[in-house]
């Protein structure tokens, strides 16, 4: 078995192996770069993954997918040629094409490998659930599912011990990531993580669209700017040249960009003084995110911040390094921004597969750092929808938070009791909520359900009568959630990771219209 790191990105996605002897390295995709655009191009049978899927994207914008990791653990639909696909199946298909090319790589077998797969720390358990999902029916064996900032901060913390707290600054292609870890002896421990799923490189993107759009509307024909922002395939060139400027932005203060539209052609000139401040309120809210971060870290004794850590292609732009270092008065640093987390994904893979230490670059402190399991937190709340008992009219819910995010993992036996409300009840409904937004609130529609089962079989009991509800969560974030009618000791066990985001049929499907593709990277 050869075990393998993938980092599963929004925009890139990453192969590393680290087999315990040299450093861990990528397995490069067929053009020799180390990072694969996560975009799939669909023509019937025929799937392109990469690099090829993005040129192809510029014809046929209609046929690629891109950014399909913000779809995850929702149920959005695709359709090319009849076929029907989910995010899961497009992870796979993306899944499938990096390990085919490792596979081509080291001279093996794509049935060979056993991978530990990285998600956003502040995936929820739907998406955690759908991106397991997603490995499986791209066939691969699944070691973990790890955060991506525990396996950035892994990678970084083989070769350095840090003695206050680090923030791992993760901004990437589509989503922002920020962590605080404390490195101590023990290895690398979660402390507090949080962040936006929805914040990444992509929003900077289309604030460069937006201005590329007015300015090249204000130069050509009116006729001819009045049909171009509803054209697809201007649009994907747009967006192209927009992620283009922006990263030669990072290097320099402004930048020509030729665009052109049925024969409209405009020399359009971008500052880096105008993209920062469309960008500003990203910047701004990145900060505040990882305010709340360190102020909740502060709340768990992690007081004193010593370095912040720029994870993530989107962390090259240098206002985010300037915001963090006025803001916070720390030392930034960059490590790997793009590489860390598949490289760490790789190692934590390595410590998994092997009965031996690894003996890893950076001597002592790299082997204790894998020796032990990465320590990490809940990353959302966890309750129960139970009446609203201030409400007179019975028909308000609210969720009763039981566990609070960023409790340390593993959790054991995190009990509540509530009450049944109706006299006579023989069957309870238990549904499990997780919060949805990043600040936790009983409100119903800040949260989202991700387990339920029913109680049934009880002693018919008098309104107000009691139920136990207990959590159990693993290191690695299974949740089991037992309720007990404690008179009969009736009780259910709901647990996830037991169903799939898809059910089994839909997931047979599923692999019967991968095995029927062919994919190329
Ligand atoms: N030099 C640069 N300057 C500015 N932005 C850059 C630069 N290089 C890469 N990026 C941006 O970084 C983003 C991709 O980062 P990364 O590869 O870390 O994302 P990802 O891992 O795919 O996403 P996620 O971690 O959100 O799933 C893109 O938006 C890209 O435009
Ligand atoms: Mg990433």
């Amino acid at each position: 078995m050869i075990a393998i790191g993938i980092d599963l990105g929004t925009t890139f996605s990453v192969v590393a192996r680290f087999d315990g002897t040299e450093a861990p390295r990528v397995i490069a995709a067929p053009d020799g770069r180390a990072i694969t655009p996560s975009v799939v191009y669909f023509d019937n049978q025929h799937i392109v993954v990469g690099a090829d899927a993005v040129r192809l994207g510029l014809d046929e914008p209609d046929r690629v997918v891109r950014g399909i990791k913000r779809q995850m653990g929702t149920r959005f639909a695709l359709a090319f040629d009849g076929n029907e696909y989910t995010p899961e199946t497009v992870s796979a298909l993306i899944l499938k094409a990096l390990v085919d090319n490792a596979a081509a790589t080291l001279g093996c077998a794509p049935g060979d490998f056993a991978a530990v797969v990285t998600v956003p720390a502040y995936f929820g358990v739907t998406e955690r659930e759908a991106t397991a999902q997603a490995v499986r029916l791209a066939g691969l064996e699944l070691l973990d599912l790890v955060a991506e900032p525990v396996a950035a901060a892994a990678c970084y913390g083989a070769t350095r011990a840090a003695a206050g707290a680090v923030l791992v600054f993760d901004l990437g292609g589509g989503t922002f990531d920020t962590t605080v870890l404390r490195m101590s002896a023990g290895g690398p421990e979660v402390v507090v993580t949080d962040g936006d799923s929805h914040l990444g490189g992509l929003d900077w993107n289309d604030r460069l669209c937006d201005i590329l759009l007015r300015k090249f509307e204000g130069s050509v024909d009116p006729e001819i700017a009045a049909t171009a922002d509803d054209d697809t395939a201007f649009l994907e060139h747009v967006g192209a040249a927009a992620d283009k400027a922006k990263i030669a932005l990072t290097a320099r203060d402004s930048v020509p960009v030729t665009l052109e539209y049925d024969g409209g052609r405009s020399v359009v000139h971008l500052t880096r003084k105008e993209f920062e401040e469309a960008s500003a309120h990203l910047v701004s809210n990145c900060v505040t995110v990882a305010d709340r971060a360190l102020a909740a870290a502060r709340a768990r004794g992690a007081d004193r911040l010593e370095r912040i850590l720029l994870v993530g292609g989107a962390t090259r732009m240098p206002t985010i390094r300037a915001a963090l270092e006025g803001h916070f008065g720390v030392e930034v640093t960059m490590f790997e921004p793009d590489l860390a987390v598949a490289k760490g994904a790789a190692m934590h893979a390595h410590s998994l597969v092997s009965k031996t230490r690894p003996s890893l670059p950076g001597g002592a402190t790299g082997r204790r750092m894998l020796a032990a399991p990465v320590r990490t937190v809940l990353p959302r709340a966890l309750g129960i929808l139970i009446h609203d008992s201030r409400d007179r009219s019975g028909d308000s819910r609210i969720v009763n938070h039981v566990v609070e995010a960023n409790t340390a993992l593993p959790v054991k036996g995190a009990r509540a009791r509530f009450a049944t409300i109706l006299d006579g009840q023989d069957k309870i409904r238990v549904e499990v909520y997780e919060q949805a937004g990043a600040i936790a609130s009983p409100d119903l529609r800040h949260n989202r359900r991700v387990l339920d089962g029913e109680l049934v079989d009880v002693p018919h009991l008098p309104a107000g009568s009691p139920i136990d509800i207990e959590f159990d969560i693993g290191a690695d974030g299974r949740i089991s959630c037992t309720a007990t009618e404690p008179k009969s000791g009736r009780l259910l066990l709901l647990e996830s990771y037991m169903e799939g985001v898809i059910d089994a049929e839909d997931s047979e499907r599923q692999q019967t219209l991968l095995a029927g593709l062919r994919i190329h990277l």
